[in-house]
């Protein structure tokens, strides 16, 4: 998408450790209309696929799922980091490792909303070893439910996770995704 990579570059910043900050427009503060485009672009991509349900972790992937659901006219689900008072009953849950804090941390959510014969479309905000959508893929396992595909708004593909993802099989669609960057330059995939 044409219109993400010249968001990054114009509002990206690159911090140390091949972070990407875009707390101007995705992770912070939200801007409102860019993320509507977004998700039409992303409802687009999906549209003939029977999607019944969105499905993404939080915290970051809610607001472009939620975009999302509402193009796409579905409910949207979060896995939780903590099992909290308000998750009660039976839930799926896995363990997901994140390679930017170095922890595992386990996710979970109600068997109530995520249900064998749902149709699920994986969204989030950053892709970088794809940990967390196999923890998606894994939930949406445990409750009988098919997986369209993913959708993501960054991937950082010199990490690798979508490619692994796709040579899994799995459909993997991302509104931009990096090959490198540096300081002063951001390469994106042709
Ligand atoms: P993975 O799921 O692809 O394996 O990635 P990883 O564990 O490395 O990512 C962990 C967290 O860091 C995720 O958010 C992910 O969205 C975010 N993240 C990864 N790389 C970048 C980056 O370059 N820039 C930004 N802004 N975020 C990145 P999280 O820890 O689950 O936190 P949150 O969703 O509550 O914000």
């Amino acid at each position: 998408m044409q219109l993400m990579e010249e968001k990054i570059i114009a509002e990206g910043q690159v911090l140390p450790g091949g972070i990407l900050k875009v707390g101007s427009f995705l992770n912070q503060m939200i801007d409102t209309a860019f993320l509507k485009e977004m998700s039409e672009e992303i409802a687009r991509l999906y549209a003939d696929c029977g999607v019944s349900k969105i499905l993404t972790i939080e915290s970051s992937g809610i607001s472009i799922a939620t975009a999302v659901g509402m193009q796409m006219g579905v409910p949207v689900v979060f896995a939780k980091k903590h099992k909290t008072s308000n998750v009660d009953g039976a839930v799926y849950s896995t363990s997901v490792h994140s390679f930017t804090h170095n922890t595992d941390y386990t996710v979970v959510v109600s068997s109530d909303y995520l249900l064998a014969g749902d149709n699920v479309l994986l969204v989030d905000d950053f892709l970088a070893n794809g940990k967390a959508l196999l923890g998606l893929i894994d939930l949406a396992e445990q409750a009988g439910a098919s997986v369209s595909g993913a959708a993501v708004a960054i991937e950082k593909g010199f990490q690798g996770g979508g490619d692994k993802l796709r040579a899994q099989g799995v459909r993997v669609e991302s509104l931009a995704i990096i090959d490198s960057m540096t300081d002063t330059d951001v390469t994106f995939r042709p």
